[in-house]
């Protein structure tokens, strides 16, 4: 099978990585890849909203399936073109139609949704500049802190939460009047703060079937002690501890199946992954969002857990078998410390030459997935914010996360930057 994999990130490194390993693999390309998918795969210079292009090359080389890895090229629309044209017939994809992707794309339409299928989530409001005072108004009605979130994408930037009424307002100003995030936040969704802790859930659905991943967390914000401004994410867990037998059961028939039906009720055809962001409050899950493909870095502890084919499970779901697919999963846990460039996630400097790559760990334990590098004449280079995921496995916590820290401490290049407390919350809960 030849397969073509969109995007440049952890997460693709991650999928690459486990595809690779798969004996129903022939050649995979991924476009544009970074320094780690070069050692596994051929990388190739494609824009990833340039279906028109990504279009000859999966003609020009045979392409049996497209993975999506980002949500951008999902919600342009890149599955519809693919299975719009009779040119691509038997063109197995991965990913949403761009109906699918809007449950990621638009907050109003995921909120609107989960309202009509009565999906727990946080009441909330949806307003545009037109009724801009309305929204201040509504503030008044809600207990702080203020959750404003940007109805678009805003590449995890998009939300903001404070307790203080004038900078709420001034946020509401910023989005609908300022254009902060231009027409991502032509609307915004205010939204009741729900307090409790957050775990992230991964589905792959063909719209009927669904087989469930392994449950994570991620590290969203820049400082330890979740401090400072937000980032892609700063690290990662998988299992999560607090993911009981009695919240999972509550997760899958409140929310999982809800959604797959709603989605079917909605005439929305789906295939591919739905990431679902929860917040556990007392004892009950709530949505916070939808992503409609992998998280990243959730993916680089999630994939390192599955230890059935990953390639067979993508080709089932393309063949409508999913519901034959034997999804195995490794009890150990992992744990990923991301390395970031100096700066993240403000402005950063780009081209810093990577040392200590060469991992001493045995792959079992520890794997080093790339995010932001660039191979150039026999070096590895910074190429972006997040640079490296250091995941590591092992039949705890604390051993997992000895072995992320260990190839932490490997790896060097100028103002590398990390946190040093990830899953520090979750070995205390473990205690
Ligand atoms: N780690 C969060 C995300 O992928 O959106």
């Amino acid at each position: 099978m030849n397969v073509l994999l969109i995007g440049s990130g952890g997460r693709e490194h991650a999928i690459a990585w486990k595809i690779s390993q798969s004996s129903l693999l022939s050649n995979l390309y991924v476009a544009p890849g970074n320094a780690g998918t070069e050692t596994l795969a051929t990388n190739v210079d494609l824009d990833q909203m340039d279906f028109a292009s990504i279009g000859r090359f999966v003609r020009k080389h045979n392409i049996n399936m497209l993975i999506v890895g980002p949500e951008a090229p999902l919600v342009g629309g890149i599955i519809d073109f693919f299975q719009d044209s009779e040119k691509f017939e038997g063109l197995i994809t991965i990913g949403p139609r761009k109906a699918g992707a809007m449950l990621e794309g638009s907050k109003d339409f995921a909120k609107e949704f989960m309202l009509r299928h009565n999906i727990p989530t946080a009441d909330y409001a949806t307003f545009t500049s037109d009724n801009i005072k309305k929204a201040k108004e509504f503030l008044l009605e809600l207990t702080p802190p203020y959750v404003i979130k940007a109805d678009g994408l805003a590449a995890g930037k998009g939300v903001i939460i404070t307790s203080d009424r004038a900078e709420a307002e001034a946020t509401l100003d910023d989005i609908l009047i300022g254009n902060q995030f231009g027409e991502a936040g032509s609307r915004v969704v205010i939204e009741q703060f729900m307090e409790g802790i957050e775990v992230s859930y991964f589905v792959i659905t063909d719209g009927d079937a669904y087989r469930i991943l392994p449950s994570a967390k991620d590290y969203k914000r820049v400082g330890e002690g979740d401090t400072g401004p937000n980032t892609g994410g700063m690290g990662a867990v998988s299992p999560v501890p607090f993911v009981d037998a009695e919240f999972h059961t509550k997760t899958v028939n409140q929310i999982i199946i809800p959604t797959i039906k709603g989605l079917k009720e909605d005439k929305i055809p789906y295939n591919g992954f739905i990431f679902i962001g929860l917040m556990k409050v007392g004892s009950d899950p709530y949505v916070v969002e939808f992503n409609t493909r992998l998280g990243d870095p959730e993916t680089e502890v999630v994939l390192p857990r599955i230890k059935s084919d990953l390639l067979h499970m993508f080709d089932s779901l393309g063949s409508g078998m999913l519901s034959e697919y034997d999804l195995q999963i490794d009890d150990r846990v992992a744990t990923t410390v991301i390395l970031t460039s100096g700066g993240y996630p403000e402005s950063y400097d780009k081209g810093l030459i990577i040392d200590g790559l060469n991992n001493k760990l045995n792959p079992k334990e520890g794997i080093i997935f790339h995010a932001g590098t660039k191979a150039s004449r026999g070096k590895v280079h910074t190429n972006g914010g997040r640079v490296i995921a250091c995941t590591g496995l092992g039949a705890n916590i604390d051993r997992a996360l000895e072995r992320s820290y260990k190839i932490v401490d490997s790896i060097n290049f100028e103002k590398k930057q990390y946190r040093k407390d990830i899953g520090e919350d979750l070995r205390k809960s473990e205690e």
